[in-house]
């Protein structure tokens, strides 16, 4: 096959920012994708219905001439969250889905939440009305090790508010280990989970071995070479629960090459690039379409997009190593491979 037509795909995860970053990275999402599901970790973050109205607008502004892109909004789940805030702006159409990050686990999650109790009205209310819960699955009790981060939040955090709140719907958010591709296996229709880009492609010795690599520290972060093996076949088996969420998460290099540099990584301007590669590898091209296009709008329950990308296999493509913006470079993640599919309609 050298050749593959999709409808065009989304991203169910991705990070835009504001102001300079946002004008200089949507063009990179926009390109290829026609919805992104956005995430509201801005500083201050997207907390309130209003605030997310005026995020939206900011971002419609943003855009490149003659995109055709809808952002999906979401609210920052705090321990304040009004439930009838959340109400209205789903009810409005406003919203796709709630983010619930524990406080402190990743960039810009200080507002998050530490009590999970406090959350159960907001949580009871998401359930009634259908409201996706985005949950970044990580604990942060500094007693436990970041490579184990995960695997226990889903027994301490996720698995007792899904018993506990009968019919909750929660997308497990790009998820890095065998353990949460099981968990969500075995959960039915209200579990999901989104893959990112990069952790189909990296394990962490590519964070560490042979000197350490700024450029590829995420969080989560990656884990063993048998846990990317166990999210490569979850990705390509074709299952409904798992779909692209890129988390692509630019950051100034200023802010990623420091002593205590920033986690993200940037995966916008080549992801269905290095997806074709990585579904070609293991015979499973034809999948592409569920995992990229089909999955994430079925769990969401939105068209699947009408418009088509075809992609062509042919001599190795390249890729600006960085994007420019006004305040300094975002490096574009380096797959470390040959890359031979481009997108060309
Ligand atoms: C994200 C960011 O930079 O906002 N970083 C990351 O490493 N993925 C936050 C997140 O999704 O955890
Ligand atoms: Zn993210």
């Amino acid at each position: 096959m050298t050749r593959i037509t999709l409808p065009r795909p989304d991203d169910w995860h991705l990070h835009l920012r504001d102001g300079a970053m946002m004008r200089a990275v949507l063009p990179e999402t926009t390109r290829d994708f026609a919805r992104a599901l956005i995430m509201p970790n801005l500083v201050p973050p997207v907390v309130t219905a209003a605030q997310a109205t005026a995020y939206r607008d900011r971002i419609l502004a943003a855009m490149p001439e003659g995109a055709d892109f809808q952002p999906l909004m979401t609210l920052y789940l705090t321990e304040e969250t009004e439930a009838a805030d959340l109400r209205a702006a789903a009810e409005s159409g406003l919203i796709t889905a709630v983010k619930l990050y524990p406080a402190g686990a990743t960039t810009n999650s200080a507002s998050g939440v530490s009590d999970f109790t406090r959350v159960k009205p907001v949580l009871e209310t998401m359930a009634e009305i259908g409201l996706p819960l985005c949950v970044h699955g990580e604990v942060t009790d500094p007693t436990v090790d970041i490579f184990d981060r995960e695997a226990v939040f889903i027994d301490r955090v996720l698995d007792p508010i899904r018993r506990e709140i009968a019919g909750l719907r929660v997308v497990m958010e790009h998820v890095t280990t065998r353990d949460a591709v099981d968990y969500v296996r075995a959960g039915g229709s209200d579990l999901a989970a989104t893959i990112t880009t990069h952790h189909l492609v990296i394990n962490r010795n590519h964070i560490l071995a042979g000197g350490i690599r700024p450029h590829y520290y995420c969080l989560p972060v990656a884990k063993r070479e048998e846990h990317r093996r166990a999210l490569v076949t979850a990705a390509t088996s074709g299952e409904a629960a798992f779909f692209l969420g890129t988390d692509s998460a630019p950051h100034l290099d200023s802010a990623k090459l420091m002593p205590c540099g920033c986690a993200g990584c940037f995966t916008a301007t080549n992801t269905l690039s290095i997806l074709a590669e990585v579904f070609e590898a293991e015979g499973a091209l034809e999948r592409l379409e569920g995992f990229a296009s089909r999955h994430g709008p079925g769990f969401y329950g939105l068209p699947v997009n009408e418009d088509r990308v075809t992609l062509e296999k042919g001599e190795p493509v390249s890729y600006p190593a960085a994007i420019a913006t006004e305040d300094g470079p975002v490096t574009v993640f380096d797959p470390m491979m040959p890359l031979h599919w481009r997108v060309v309609a």
